[in-house]
């Protein structure tokens, strides 16, 4: 099973970034434990901050893997494009959010992207991650 995590704009200052809100611990940290846990998955980490290569990434494994769990950042706000990407693919792809985007500006509750993928899950740290690989499992079942 192949399950990508694809992380958009700014996350790649994870553990440094805004920590009160994004928590004090790198994204790369946080995947050497996912993989640990999931170590039947072949689970694999891309970030980017530019769009087009989110899409492109998108459109790379999005019709030979199994799930994508896809945390846009700021885009998911935005991104008309990355929807229309998500909607092309074959790959059921989860929304995930760190914190929970409803309590914070009211830009934030609005997902450009949510309409095509599987689902949303949002607010619980980098647990989210966790919860959207349990997502595509059960789906997968
Ligand atoms: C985020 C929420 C977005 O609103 C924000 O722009 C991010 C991170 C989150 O994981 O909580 O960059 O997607």
């Amino acid at each position: 099973m192949n399950f990508l995590i694809i992380n958009g704009p700014n996350l790649n200052l994870l553990g440094v970034r805004e920590k009160s809100i994004y928590g004090e611990v790198s994204f790369e940290t946080y995947f050497e434990e996912l993989k640990k846990m999931y170590g039947k998955i072949q689970l694999e980490y891309y970030q980017s901050n530019i769009e087009g290569e989110l899409i492109d990434e998108i459109h790379r494994v999005g019709f030979d893997y199994d799930g994508i769990i896809l945390n846009a950042g700021a885009y998911t706000h935005t991104s008309v494009a990355l929807g229309d990407a998500i909607a092309a693919v074959n790959a059921p792809v989860i929304e995930v959010h760190i914190s929970n985007v409803h309590k914070r500006e009211s830009f934030r509750g609005k997902t450009m992207i949510g309409k095509d993928c599987i689902g949303t899950i949002a607010g619980f740290g980098l647990d989210s991650y966790r919860l959207g690989i349990e997502a595509l499992l059960s789906r997968l079942d």
